[in-house]
């Protein structure tokens, strides 16, 4: 395990669960949870703040060269993680469906994926992370030592996602989300650029039937068992 790094990679579509698994995995293992797609979000919230198309990318290496992240753990353990865009605070504003879908438009420039990558990769350079995404295990993190890609079935997702939303107040409708889910899905897997795909030597989990505690179980044996 010489050149590998103790980092857990945790890619799959969206809905799929990945937040709240990678976030009760970090937990357990005492590792910072790393949501790589907050970051893709706070792009996307930059780029309709500032009225810039998500698909100009002379435009948004503009806007990024003015663009500092930060990330900081949450104030509650299931609490989303907190960002912060050149020193304020957008947490509250990420997880919207209209955010979700512009990031995944923004996330296909090869400038917006250079500089998060960067980014990712400093976070994650001591090791001890749990790394949240799409493309963690295949691009981000190759050497992490344990990857683990998660599905489930669109319908299932988007069952999951409208009950999520609407635990936080929003007025959503199913029907609407699985559209969003599906297009979101052909975006994320057939952009040139790190789409989503399990990496060669990741654990495919199917989730469509287990709770997130479950699939917490199934990783921490793999885990246990690969050390
Ligand atoms: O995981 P999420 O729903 O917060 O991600 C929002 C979008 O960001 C997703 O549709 C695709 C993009 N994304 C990405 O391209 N690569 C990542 N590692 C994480 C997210």
């Amino acid at each position: 395990m010489s050149d590998k790094l103790n980092i857990v990679t945790i890619d799959g579509p969206s809905g799929v669960g990945k937040s709240t698994v990678s976030r009760l995995l970090a937990q357990r293992l005492g590792y910072t949870y790393l949501d790589t797609g907050a970051m893709y979000r706070a792009v996307a919230l930059a780029c309709r703040e500032a009225d810039i198309d998500p698909s100009d990318e002379r435009a948004v290496a503009a806007l990024l060269k003015k663009f500092s992240l930060n990330l900081e753990p949450p104030d509650q353990v299931d609490a989303d993680v907190r960002v912060f865009l050149n020193s304020r605070e957008i947490t509250p504003f990420l997880r919207t469906p209209e955010i979700a879908m512009t990031a995944s438009k923004v996330s296909a420039l090869p400038v917006v994926r250079e500089k998060l990558t960067q980014l990712q990769r400093q976070i994650g350079q001591h090791g001890e992370i749990v790394a949240e995404g799409r493309d963690t295990g295949t691009v981000v993190f190759p050497n992490a030592s344990w990857k683990f890609y998660l599905d489930a079935s669109p319908e299932e997702r988007a069952r999951r996602r409208t009950e999520q939303l609407e635990q936080k107040g929003m007025k959503v409708d199913l029907a609407a989300i699985l559209q969003q889910i599906i297009k979101r899905d052909r975006n994320d897997s057939t952009r040139s650029l790190a789409p989503l795909k399990p990496a060669d030597d990741a654990v495919i989990v199917d989730s469509s039937r287990m709770s997130a505690e479950d699939v917490v179980k199934v990783i921490l044996s793999h885990i246990t068992h690969s050390k």
